[in-house]
Parts: structure tokens; sequence; C-alpha cells
């Protein structure tokens, strides 16, 4: 744990409210909230080895939202993991073309290649959206075949950056057009509905498979599904146990993600207008976003300077307003400019965002 993330942890404590992500709670008052949420759910059975209750209710809900069937998964880097292990040895090839800034490729510890043997291509490189082009011009360069195509909407390293409905259609026509399984990295597909503005069940229709989150924008305590073809189910719930996923009790995540179903989901446009309206003040505050406007709840800011001087300013705000304020700030890949990402969620509707972009400001500026 670096020395910003050790002091943010320690002033977030005396911090009475926050305006990004979602509001801090104790363990205690996470699980009161949950045991409140059994009454009023209804959730009267605990589920078994994922069967059953909340689990299965949970299912059945997400699965009637995006189209297909759904398997919980505890982590979604299990279920993607063992999604993209079924399309491979379906294919017949562990090829697998993802964008080099997807969470597999930077966050899991090289799992993917050492549990399972994936060999990756990019498909795109850096901040770009995937297109029919990008893989139709990657399938004639590697001369193979690919297991599977993995796009991540949105691409949360490059601001939460989503293709737009036509690209996405045309780069869908193309994967099917090559008998190549398309697969959804959607941990913030909740997130993306509103850029789309077509019921999710629309969207998740133009890919193969999807991977969603209960514990991003819905606010859950941790937790995935995966959607899939109803032949695939049976195969998907067996490698959630090979993997040790098929723990004897889910109930707890599958209720928080319940809750964040009914209280979080219908708010998802309310979130993305709130943060365009703040990324546009912040351009008049003369800081860069990314992207411009925000595509979902979720965004980049940038501002030259030195990442120490900022964060030192961040923790002196925090500390005289008691108010937590995004997360510490990093270097960005442009030298001498730093980026913070900011996440919006319910607690930031009770702020102006006018208000806010001059408190992001005084914390970036001199
Ligand atoms: C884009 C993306 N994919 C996958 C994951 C993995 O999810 P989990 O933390 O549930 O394993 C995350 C988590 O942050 C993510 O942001």
């Amino acid at each position: 744990v670096s020395d910003d993330a050790e002091r943010f942890r320690t002033l977030s404590r005396e911090c009475t409210s926050g305006v990004f992500w979602n509001p801090f709670r104790t363990p205690g008052e996470e699980l009161a909230t949950l045991a409140a949420a059994c009454g009023e759910l209804g959730i009267n059975e605990p589920d078994i080895y994922g069967e059953w209750g909340a689990v299965a209710r949970l299912e059945e809900q997400v699965g009637q939202l995006l189209g297909k069937p759904a398997v919980m998964f505890p982590s979604g880097v299990m279920a993607q993991q063992s999604m993209l292990r079924l399309w491979c040895e379906r294919s017949g090839s562990m090829r697998v073309a993802l964008p080099d800034l997807s969470h597999l490729l930077l966050h899991e510890d090289d799992g993917p290649r050492l549990v399972h043997g994936f060999r990756f291509e990019h498909l795109t490189t850096g901040a770009t959206v995937p297109t029919a082009e990008a893989f139709t011009d990657l399938t004639g360069r590697l001369g193979h075949g690919l297991g599977a195509v993995l796009v991540e909407l949105p691409l949360r390293e490059a601001g939460c950056l989503l293709p737009t409905w036509e690209e996405l259609t045309a780069l869908s026509v193309a994967t099917r057009g090559a008998g190549v399984p398309l697969h959804a990295d959607g941990a913030r597909i909740w997130e993306s509905q509103p850029f789309y503005d077509r019921p999710l069940s629309e969207i998740v229709g133009l890919v193969d498979s999807i991977y969603v989150s209960f514990y991003k924008g819905l606010g859950g305590l941790s937790g995935a599904c995966v959607a899939a073809p109803e032949d695939l189910v049976g195969e998907l719930r067996t490698w959630r146990r090979r993997m040790g996923g098929t723990l004897y009790r889910l109930t707890p995540y599958a209720v928080s993600a319940l809750v964040g179903l009914r209280d979080q989901l219908p708010r998802m446009a309310e979130y993305l207008a709130w943060a365009r309206a703040l990324a546009a003040e912040l351009v008049t505050n003369g800081l860069t976003v990314s992207p411009d406007p925000p595509h979902t709840n979720t965004f980049q800011v940038f501002a030259p300077g030195d990442v120490e001087q900022i964060n030192e300013r961040l923790f002196a705000f925090m500390a005289r307003e008691k108010r937590r304020l995004g997360y510490p700030w990093r270097a960005s890949e442009v030298p001498g400019v730093a980026m913070c990402e900011l996440p919006v969620a319910a607690a930031a509707l009770a702020h102006d965002p006018v208000q806010v972009a001059r408190w992001i400001a005084s914390v970036a500026g001199d």
C-alpha cells in the first residue's frame, strides 16, 4: 500500500461525508442494511452452494434484464476466466483478442495466462474503441483462428470509454460473420445503459456473453454474474466449482446485488447527467476531462502539476472539510500531468457540481 493510499485511508475515517463513489459504511452498517433487505425482499431461505434462495432470485432477475440465462460468481476475475475458457475450448483456440487496457491484462497478475493458458492479442491499443475494422485487421494479420474476442464496455482505464451503438453493432456483425464469440466485460454495463438509451437486453443482444458486476455502480458487497447461451450454463457452473467459487453461502453477496438492482439501477441516468454537469464545470475551471463529455457516471480529470503536491492539497482539503473528494491523484501517461478518476454515485447528487468543480480545481491548481 502506497503512502498516499495509507494517508487517504486514515483521513477518510475522520471524514463525515464524501462526494464520489458509494458512501462509506462500517461492516456493521453494511450487514444491518442487508439484514433489513432480507425482510423487505422476502428472502427467507439461504442458498446452499449457490442454489436456491437469494442466488436463484438474482440469477433469474439478471437473466431477465440481460436477455440471457445468468450464473452468479463471487468475483468478476473468476467469472470472465471461466467464460473465456469455455469459448476457447469450443473454438479450439486459446487466443483471445482484447484491449491492451483490459482488466485481464492489467489487474489479474497474469492469472488468465498462467491458469488457463490463454494467448492474448491486442484488439485495440490505448484509449480507443473496438471496431469491426480493428477486428478484421487483427484476424488478417494473425492468419490463425481466435477463440474469442473481448470488449470492455466501458473501457475503464480509458475513462470509461464506449463505442457508439453503430460501432458496436458493426463489430458484432463482423465477429458473428467470422464465427468468433464476442464476450463483453460489462463490469459497468449498468452505468453504460443511459449512453445507448436502449434496453439492457438489446445491448447485450449484440454480444454472445457478458460479465456484470454488483459492487461498482450497484454498490453491492462483491460479486458478479455471467450471462451466456443456455447450453453453456451447466458448464459455467462446473468451472465455478473447479475454480473454488461455489461458496457454501453466496447469499450476502446476492442480497446486496438485489438491493443494488432495486435502488441504484433506476438512477444511472441521473448519475450520468450529474457527471456531465461536473465535467462541463471542470472544463470551465481550466481542467481537462476524458471522455468529454463523459460516456458513463465515471470519467477522468487531468491537470498539469506534480502528483505529490496535488495530493498534499487533497489531504489538506479532507482534513479541513472532513469531506472525501475522490481518491488520490496519480501520474498520467503525459509527463507533468496528473489524473484522477471520478465515479459519480448517489452521494454526489447532494452537491452542486459548480461547487464540487471549484473544490477539485483548488486541489488540482497551485
Ligand atoms: C473492467 C473490470 N473487469 C473485471 C473486474 C474484476 O471484478 P472482480 O473485482 O469482481 O473480480 C473489474 C473490477 O474492478 C473491472 O473493473
